[in-house]
């Protein structure tokens, strides 16, 4: 099913979603990415012109991190990802655990070589022994202000530390594992601004039930959050302070 796109600020956010590298893993003409992507340019609007910084866990190659990035072309972008694909032991442990769709351990392992790891080289036609940070480079050239991104490269949430006062006014955590995505939470929650937003990737998906769990267990520390789902295919889960 096809959308007509509606205000004419989606038009340059559609046009750039789509390029050689990523054709079609974001594409604002199916409804489900449509309403993630017009939400991020309608918290874009609400949360005006302050200063704080953005960010995205887990970027891949970056087709949403384009979105933030486009949205917040004068704010810090950090960028987290390990380009070799999830943590075995997180990952084995999420499918014992039941919080992970219903892949075999193997399963699991061939196809994160295959699309995360091989996947991103072969997107920007790397060698496969090409290192995570030849691929985080490529991927921060696809930004539209490279300049602005901060990439994080190797193991979340090794890589989380922030200096001193960080603060961000959105954050997409695309974290598909309960105690990553709880890390995630822990990590930006606090250092959310006040009218700042947290956009929780597949909190109700139905294969990725560690996220939900991980959003239960934060509020258990943390305090309740506020939350509104959205109705896109990642069944976004939108937090706010
Ligand atoms: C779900 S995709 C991210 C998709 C991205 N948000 C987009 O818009 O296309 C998964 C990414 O998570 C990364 N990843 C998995 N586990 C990780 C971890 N513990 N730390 C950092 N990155 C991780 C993989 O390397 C892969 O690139």
């Amino acid at each position: 099913m096809r959308i007509s796109l509606g205000p004419e600020s989606a038009e340059p956010v559609y046009r750039m979603a789509l390029d050689a590298a990523s054709p079609s893993h974001f594409d604002l003409y199916d409804p489900y990415d449509y309403c993630r992507g017009r939400a991020l340019e309608l918290v874009r609007k609400q949360i005006g012109d302050l200063p704080e910084s953005v960010a995205e866990c887990w970027f891949f190659l970056g087709d949403f991190a384009r979105l933030i990035n486009h949205c917040f072309p004068d704010r810090k972008l950090f960028l987290y990802d390990t380009f070799e694909g999830h943590d075995e032991g997180e990952a084995a442990q999420a499918l014992r655990d039941g919080y992970y769709c219903d892949f075999t351990e193997e399963k699991l392992r061939d196809s994160v070589e295959q699309v995360y790891k091989n996947g991103s080289r072969q997107a920007f036609n790397l060698p496969e022994d090409a290192s995570s940070s030849q691929v985080a480079d490529c991927v921060v050239a696809r930004m539209p202000f490279p300049e602005k991104c901060i990439p994080r490269v190797g193991l979340f949430p090794d890589t989380a530390a922030l200096d001193g006062e960080e603060k961000f006014v959105f954050v997409s955590l695309d974290i598909n594992f309960r105690e990553s995505m709880r890390s995630g939470l822990e990590l930006f929650y606090p250092r959310l601004h006040d009218v700042g937003v947290i956009f929780a990737h597949d909190y109700n998906s139905p294969y990725f039930f560690g996220v939900r769990k991980a959003v239960e267990e934060t509020e258990e520390n943390l305090g309740s959050f506020k939350k509104f789902p959205l109705p896109d295919s990642a069944g976004t889960l939108v937090i706010v302070k």
